[in-house]
This record gives structure tokens, sequence and C-alpha cells, in this order.
């Protein structure tokens, strides 16, 4: 009989990237049966997957009685939390994730995998104290790991789409696409087509739980450097660009409210101590490899999305 696996986020990048990517594989789409779970089951991206066959059922990662319903009876669970944007102080996001920690935990699930994050207050030494939207899934991490639920940490990477969605590469009225960042040409950015490839890097730990369980897998095609970025980009698309390193206040009055001093110290610690510390990718990348995923350079990206810009 197939194993169920329930996915989180179903209806968001990250675990429509998982359920794409077990429907797609041979195995996987033999060995698991998929609930998704959502808030909202009238909403299209809902109604999508359940014409892919996938189970849906709705839950709130706040409520920990509706958890129980979406999670039993899971082998396997991914699980993807977001914080509360420009809510400051806001806890909600390790609130969610240990909500699912211990529901998973009570109704012995056998392998979850959760969309973690590095702990930028502690790697940077206390320098950078206002990235919670990392602290919190690093803590949810510890959480999971201190109470021995079977688990693998996917750590996505920069998400390629920042540069779609939300305009990081602006075009200026000079015909000129500006990179703005409070960071130098030759930071380290490990660059993710998050849509396309997180799928990979789950099912591929859902291949192998034996050599997954426990570890951390890097969900980046390359470091990329400013410089690197803006030259792939003119290469592609054929269009201008300039890089600008603005000072700290300058980049934090982009962006209003808490948020602006929370991407600004994200930035900076990508700068140093590095995203994922300077950590190579190499492991993650053999990992998938031998499962045969391949992940997505900003190259191919780019060429998919030339519309974009
Ligand atoms: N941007 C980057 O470069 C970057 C890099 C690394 C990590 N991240 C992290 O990636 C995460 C976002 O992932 P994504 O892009 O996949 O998100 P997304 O596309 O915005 O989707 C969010 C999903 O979470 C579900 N959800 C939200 N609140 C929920 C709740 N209370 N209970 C149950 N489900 C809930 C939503 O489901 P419904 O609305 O259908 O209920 C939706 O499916 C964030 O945590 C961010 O910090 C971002």
């Amino acid at each position: 009989m197939a194993k169920l696996i329930t996915v989180f986020g179903a209806t968001g990048q990250q675990g429509g990237s998982v359920i794409r990517a077990i429907l797609q594989d041979d195995t996987l789409s033999k060995e698991f049966k998929i609930r998704g779970i959502t808030r909202d089951i009238l909403k299209p991206a809902a109604q999508v997957l359940l014409k892919q066959g996938v189970e849906l059922i709705s839950a709130d990662m706040n409520s920990k009685e509706s958890l129980i319903k979406a999670i039993q009876g899971s082998y396997s669970v991914f699980l993807v939390t977001t914080p509360a944007w420009g809510v400051a102080g806001s806890d909600a996001e390790l609130v969610h994730g240990k909500n699912v920690a211990d529901v998973a935990k009570e109704a012995g699930v056998q392998h979850l995998i959760f969309s973690s994050l590095l702990d930028v207050t502690k790697e940077s030494g206390g320098r950078l104290k206002h990235v919670p939207h990392f602290d919190h899934k690093a803590h949810v991490e510890q959480y999971i790991r201190s109470i021995g639920i079977p688990a693998t940490f996917v750590l996505p990477g920069y998400f390629m789409t920042n540069y779609t969605s939300f305009g990081m590469l602006r075009k200026g009225d000079d015909g000129v696409y500006t990179l703005a960042y409070p960071v130098g040409k030759d930071a380290q950015f490990p660059l993710v087509d998050i849509a396309s490839d997180l799928g990979k890097y789950v099912a591929a730990a859902l291949r192998n739980p034996s050599e997954s369980l426990g570890t951390q897998l890097f969900a980046a095609a390359d470091y990329y450097t400013p410089a690197r970025i803006l030259a792939e980009f003119e290469e592609v698309t054929g269009k201008k660009t300039r890089f600008v390193q603005v000072d700290s206040e300058t980049y934090k009055s982009f962006i209003p409210g808490p948020m602006g001093e929370e991407m600004l110290e994200n930035h900076l610690f990508i700068e140093s101590p590095g995203y994922y510390k300077g950590q190579s990718l190499k492991d993650s990348h053999d990992f998938l490899e031998r499962f045969g995923f391949q992940s997505t350079t900003w190259k191919a990206y780019l060429k998919e999305n030339k519309s974009l810009f």
C-alpha cells in the first residue's frame, strides 16, 4: 500500500514544487500518495491540485487541533513555514513550526522534511540580531532535532524570483537595469529557482532517507556574486545593467517598516559570514545528481523568464 506524504504550503512555491517533483518521479509517484494542506480548499491553486489527484485537507498551523486531522496517517511530512512579514516581534513562524513538529511526533511520522535556514544571530556572533525569518527556522530545526523526529533539513538558497517578483533588478529611466545592494560586488549569493528545484532536493531525500536523515541539504545552483548575476543577465537578455553598492541607511529607506532592518541584516549576513557560512554546495549537488536531478542555473532561469524583464 502507498505511504502518505503530507505537504504543507501545497498552494505555494515550495510545497507546489515538492508535489510536482513527486508526481513526476516514477518511483515516488508509486510509493506515495499526496495530501496537500491549505487554509482555503476553494482557492484556484488548491483546485488545480485536486484535479491532479492530490487529497486536500484544510488546516491552519496556528491551530494544533486542525493539524491532528491534517497529519494523521502520514509516513512523511514536508513542512515550510512563513513569517508574519512586517509584524514586529511576531513569533508566528516559530509557533507554527513547533505546532507541526509536536503533532508529527505524536502521530509517529517517520520522516519530516523541514525547509530550514541558519541562525543569523548565533552565526554572526550577535552582530546581526534582526533576521527572525532565518532565526525562527533555525530554532524550529533545533526543536525538531530535540524531540527526536526522524528529519531532513533542506535550506533553500536566495530565490531567483527575488529579481522578478520583488523587482530587485529595476529598469531605470535610462533603460539600464540597476541592482542596488548594501554589500560589495563580490558577496556570494547561493541562487535557487525555488519553484523548479526545491522539490528535487526533497525528492532525493525521500528516495534515500537513510542517507538524508539528520543532514542539511543546501538547495542552490551555485554561489553567484552580484557581478556574475549582472554579467549573465546581460548575456542572456542583451540588456544593460549597473551595480550600485548603497550604505545601510539608503538601503533601509527602500523598504518601509521593520522589514527594512531585517532585509538589511539579511544581506549583511550573506556578505559575512555567508548565507551558508561559506560551506560548499558539492555534497548537496552530488546527492541530487545521484537521483538523476539537476539544479537550474541562473542563465537557464533567465532564458525561461526573459519576458518578465
Ligand atoms: N525569498 C527568498 O530568497 C527566500 C530564501 C529562503 C527561504 N525563504 C522562505 O521561504 C518561505 C516562503 O516559501 P514559499 O515561497 O513557498 O511561500 P508561498 O509561495 O508564499 O506559500 C506560502 C504557503 O504557506 C501556506 N501557509 C501560510 N500560512 C499558513 C498557516 N497559518 N497555516 C497553513 N498554511 C499556511 C500557504 O497556504 P494557503 O494560503 O493556501 O493556506 C501557502 O501555500 C518564507 O518562510 C521565506 O522566509 C525565502
